[in-house]
C-alpha cells in the first residue's frame, strides 16, 4: 500500500529530505549543511561528491528514522538549488572540479563581452533572461576554457553537463551504468541556453558559449516518470519529479492560477508570479521563466523577482561578524531597539540582481552614527531584505499591472515575526503565512504525487492549502515613505563600486 512521496531538496546551504503523507503533512524529515567553498573573493563552489552523498545520507535517514517500508513510497520528486551546475566525465563518473554555484560573480567579465558583442535583449528574447554571471551558460564557458583536460574530453563526446537536479537524477539512476541524463524544464529555463519560448535548447546560444550540444540533457517535463532509483536501498523508488527550488516552492503553495504568487525566503528571496500559458517580457528587471509542465499539459510561464542575498546576510552576521550565534537570535537583536536608528543594510554581496542587474554593486552600510548599535545593524539587515521584496514588487506591478491585495510567504526567515510585520507594513498588504513553510519539498512531493496518481489533480492539491498567520499592514503612510526613500538612497551608494 503506497503510503508516502518522499521528497529530496538539493539547496544551496543544505539537503533535506520530508516524507510526506497523504494529506501533504510532514511525516520525517533529515537535513545535512554542506560544505560552502569560497576560493577567491565573488567566487562560490559545492563539491558535487559531498552534495551527491548528503542527498542519499537524508534519504536514507529520513526513512530509516520512522521505520518507513520502501514499498509504502510511491515517488521521489527533486527539488534543487538552481543554476549552479558542473560537468562530469560520462564514463568514470567523476566531476571535473567543484560545480560553480548561482552566486558565483567570476564570469562577470565574459557577461561584460557579451553585451558588448550581441547586446542584451538578444538574449532575452530567447531566455527571458537578463545576461548575469547568475545564470549556467557563463559558467560552462568558464569551465571549458580553463581546463584544457575537459576541452580535450567534450571534443570526443566525454563531457556531461548537468544542473544539480541532473547530476543526481543521473546518479541515482545508475550513473556510468545506464544513468538518465536529463533535466526539468524549469532547471533548463535558468541556464541562459534554452529558448523558452520554442521551448529546445538554443543552437545560436550553444554556439555562442561554445557547448556541444551532446553534452546537454534532454529536457523533460517537471511531473513525469523519468526513471527508478536503484542501488540506493534493497528496492527500487520511482523518480518521478524534478523542479528548481524556488518553482517548486510556488507549486508547494499551490498557486496554480495566473495572478497568483509567492515570496520565498531563504538563502535569497524569489518572488514568483503565475502568468499561465503566456511568457510576459520584463521591461523592468525581471526574469520571465518557465514555472512548472505538468505532464503533456502546456507550460506554465512566471515572472520572477531574483534577490540573491537575504538570508544570507543572517548567516553573514552569524559566521562573519559574529554579533549572534543562531539565525533566530537575530530577531531578539534586532527587537532591542525601536527603529533602525537611520542605518540601511544594502547586501549586495554578488551584486543586485532584480530589478537592478547591477555587476558593479557592492555591500554597504550606510547611515552610521556613534548611535548606532548591533541591535541597529540587526534591524537594517532584516528590513533589506523588506525593501528588497518591495523593490521586485514595485518592478512586478509595472510588469503585469497585476496588483496583489496579499503575498503568500514560506522559507526559512519566515518564522521571523518582526521581519513579517515590517514586510507586511512596506508593502502595505496583508503577508500570509501557510502551515507548512517548507513549500520548496511539499512542491516535489506533489509534482511526483501527480504524476504516480497518488493525487488526482491541482484542484484535489489546492484543497490541502492552510493559512497558518496573517500579519497586516499598521505603519502609517508618511513613515513608509521615509523609510523606503531612505532605502533608495543607500541602493545609489552601493553602485559604480566595481570598475
Ligand atoms: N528566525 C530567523 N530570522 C531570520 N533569518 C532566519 C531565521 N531562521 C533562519 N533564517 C535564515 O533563513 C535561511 C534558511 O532558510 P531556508 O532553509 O528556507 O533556506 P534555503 O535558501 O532553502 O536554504 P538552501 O539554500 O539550502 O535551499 C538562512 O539563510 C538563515 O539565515
Ligand atoms: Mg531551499
Amino acid at each position: 500500500m503506497k503510503k508516502y512521496i518522499a521528497a529530496l531538496d538539493q539547496g544551496t546551504t543544505s539537503s533535506r529530505c520530508i516524507i510526506f503523507n497523504h494529506d501533504g503533512e510532514i511525516v520525517s524529515l533529515s537535513q545535512a549543511e554542506h560544505q560552502q567553498i569560497f576560493p577567491k573573493p565573488g567566487w562560490v563552489e559545492h563539491n558535487p561528491i559531498e552534495i551527491l552523498n548528503s542527498s542519499i545520507k537524508v534519504m536514507k535517514e529520513a526513512i530509516a528514522k520512522k521505520n518507513i517500508d520502501i514499498h509504502e513510497i510511491a515517488a521521489l520528486g527533486i527539488t534543487n538549488q538552481r543554476e549552479t551546475c558542473l560537468l562530469w566525465n560520462k564514463t568514470t563518473g567523476q566531476p571535473y572540479g567543484n560545480a560553480i554555484v548561482w552566486q558565483d560573480m567570476r564570469t562577470d567579465v565574459i557577461c561584460n563581452q557579451l553585451i558588448k558583442t550581441h547586446g542584451e535583449e538578444f538574449f532575452r528574447k530567447k531566455t527571458g533572461l537578463p545576461i548575469s554571471p547568475y545564470f549556467s551558460a557563463t559558467k560552462v564557458k568558464w569551465l571549458l576554457e580553463n581546463d584544457p583536460q575537459i576541452a580535450s574530453d567534450a571534443a570526443k563526446g566525454m563531457v556531461l553537463f548537468g544542473t544539480i537536479d541532473t547530476w543526481l537524477i543521473w546518479n541515482l539512476t545508475g550513473g556510468i551504468k545506464g544513468g538518465i541524463h536529463i533535466t526539468d524544464i524549469t532547471n533548463a529555463s535558468r541556464t541562459l541556453l534554452y529558448n523558452i519560448f520554442s521551448q529546445m535548447w538554443d543552437e545560436d546560444l550553444l554556439r555562442i558559449f561554445g557547448i556541444p550540444i551532446q553534452m546537454m540533457p534532454e529536457v523533460r517535463p517537471s511531473s513525469q516518470f523519468y526513471g527508478d532509483m536503484i542501488d540506493v536501498f534493497d528496492k527500487p523508488i520511482a523518480i518521478s519529479a524534478a523542479l528548481g527550488d524556488q518553482q517548486a516552492a510556488l507549486f508547494g503553495q499551490t498557486a496554480f492560477n495566473s495572478g497568483q504568487a509567492k515570496n520565498t525566503y531563504g538563502t535569497g528571496c524569489f518572488l514568483l508570479l503565475n502568468t499561465g500559458e503566456k511568457p510576459v517580457i520584463s521591461k523592468h528587471g525581471l526574469l520571465t521563466t518557465i514555472g512548472y509542465q505538468i505532464a503533456a499539459e502546456p507550460v506554465i510561464y512566471c515572472l520572477e523577482g531574483s534577490i540573491a542575498i537575504t538570508g544570507a546576510l543572517i548567516q553573514w552576521l552569524r559566521d562573519n561578524m559574529k554579533i549572534i550565534q543562531t539565525a533566530s537570535e537575530i530577531e531578539s537583536l534586532a527587537a532591542s531597539v525601536e527603529d533602525n536608528g537611520g542605518v540601511y543594510f544594502v547586501p549586495a554581496f554578488s551584486g543586485l540582481f532584480a530589478p537592478y542587474w547591477r555587476n558593479d554593486a557592492r555591500g554597504i552600510v550606510a547611515g552610521l552614527t556613534r548611535y548606532a548599535t548591533s541591535g541597529h545593524l540587526a534591524r537594517a539587515a532584516l528590513e533589506a531584505t523588506a525593501f528588497q521584496t518591495k523593490d521586485v514588487l514595485d518592478a512586478m506591478y509595472a510588469d503585469s499591472q497585476v496588483k496583489l491585495h496579499s503575498l503568500a510567504v514560506d522559507g526559512g526567515m519566515v518564522q521571523n515575526e518582526l521581519l513579517m510585520q515590517f514586510q507586511a507594513d512596506i508593502l502595505n498588504i496583508p503577508i500570509i503565512r501557510p502551515k507548512i513553510t517548507e513549500t520548496t519539498a511539499l512542491g516535489a512531493a506533489y509534482a511526483a504525487g501527480l504524476a504516480m496518481d497518488f493525487w488526482k489533480n491541482t484542484f484535489e492539491l489546492s484543497e490541502k492549502w492552510k493559512k497558518d498567520v496573517q500579519w497586516n499592514p499598521k505603519m502609517d503612510e508618511t513613515t513608509r515613505q521615509k523609510y523606503y526613500g531612505e532605502w533608495k538612497k543607500a541602493i545609489d551608494h552601493s553602485l559604480h563600486w566595481v570598475s
